[in-house]
């Protein structure tokens, strides 16, 4: 055996170690204000009132999200955020927003929804969920 195949060999012996240790990581922790401020603010403002309140010209403008339950009656509507977000199924959508889903969002959990158990990637929920928290 010649001195360079001795660091495959322990290299080798490693794989099932890291491999095992990935299984049992803990679930990643996703911070909404966090990915907001890298991921949105730059069109909707840190804020969150909008390129237009930024004074950005950019067509469609990027939507205020401090009133999204007000335009919307008084409710958040959870499901056309996410998957606004999310990027799924969106008919008509011009393409003016990224759609984030291609990224890494993390392991779904499960929301309780109208009774119906839905999974959601832990950062698209903390993401809406800080979302949520921005409606005036
Ligand atoms: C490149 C610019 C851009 C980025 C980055 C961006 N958006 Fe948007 N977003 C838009 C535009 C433009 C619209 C409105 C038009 C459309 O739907 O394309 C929009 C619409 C939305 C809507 C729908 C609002 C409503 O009233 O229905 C939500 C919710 C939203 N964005 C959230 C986010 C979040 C959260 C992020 C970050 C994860 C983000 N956006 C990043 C440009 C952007």
């Amino acid at each position: 055996m010649n001195s360079t195949s001795i660091p495959l060999v322990a290299a080798l012996a490693l794989v099932p170690l890291i491999a095992a240790c990935a299984a049992f990581m803990p679930e990643r922790e996703f911070d909404g204000a966090q990915m907001f401020a890298q991921n949105c603010a730059a069109c909707h403002g840190a804020d969150g009132t909008g390129s237009r309140a930024m004074g950005i010209a950019m067509e469609p403008p990027a939507t205020d999200l401090t009133r999204i339950a007000t335009r919307n009656g008084g409710t958040f509507p959870w499901n056309s955020v996410m998957s606004t977000i999310d990027g799924f199924g969106q008919g008509g959508h011009n393409g003016a927003m990224p759609a984030f889903g291609d990224g890494d969002l993390g392991e779904p959990v499960l929301i309780e929804n109208n009774g119906v158990s839905t999974p959601v990637p832990a950062g698209l929920l903390a993401v809406a969920n800080y979302v949520y928290g921005l409606q005036k």
